[in-house]
């Protein structure tokens, strides 16, 4: 079932800095009993993905990196109603670019995501991973003109599901 060994071995590192660019050419990396050994099946499906990155909340990531990975959880859960370039849609959907909460405090932010606001059509996202969480905030953050410089951690998240 399992391929592999020996000569296909490579690195956790290698294996974690091709998860983080996604590419279709990279292999998935298959916990078997403990070891970690390469298929050469490649990619599985999205959701796939998401659950297999889900879910390591002590994990540091570069901020670079979690816009990365971000920008691809943006496209899928937000960007129908705050749209692709950020601008949101007027009198529906605010514009998250130079929006003062992604570019307020991260607690705020962070709460705002994980859970919706009542009455409005923002729905609560946290059936998402911590680091999902994480990085679509870290992304959104520092995409368009929102500048902050700042990496939210999944830690950060983590912390802030139990308030
Ligand atoms: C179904 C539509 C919809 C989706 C999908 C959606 N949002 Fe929202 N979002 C809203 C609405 C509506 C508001 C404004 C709520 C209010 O009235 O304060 C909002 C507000 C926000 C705000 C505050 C912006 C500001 O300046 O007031 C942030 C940040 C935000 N959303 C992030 C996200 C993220 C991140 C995602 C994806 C994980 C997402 N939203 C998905 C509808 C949506």
């Amino acid at each position: 079932m399992v391929q592999g060994g020996e000569g296909r071995h490579r690195t956790a590192a290698n294996a974690r800095n091709c998860a983080a660019r996604n590419t279709a050419s990279c292999p998935i990396v298959v916990e078997v009993e403990g070891r970690k050994t390469i298929t050469r099946r490649g990619w599985p499906s999205r959701s796939k993905q998401s659950a297999a990155a889900a879910d390591d909340p002590n994990k540091v990531w570069t901020e670079a990196d979690l816009a990365a990975e971000g920008e691809k959880i943006f496209a899928a859960n937000c960007a129908a109603c705050h749209q692709a370039n950020g601008k949101g849609v007027p009198n529906a959907f605010p514009a998250l670019d130079g929006s003062q909460i992604v570019n307020g405090p991260a607690e705020a932010q962070i709460d705002l995501v994980l859970h919706g606001k009542a009455n409005t059509a923002m729905p609560s996202w946290k059936q998402l991973s911590n680091t999902d969480i994480a990085a679509v905030i870290t992304y959104t953050r520092n995409a368009w003109s929102n500048r902050s410089g700042q990496a939210i951690q999944p830690s950060a998240i983590l912390a802030a599901r139990g308030k």
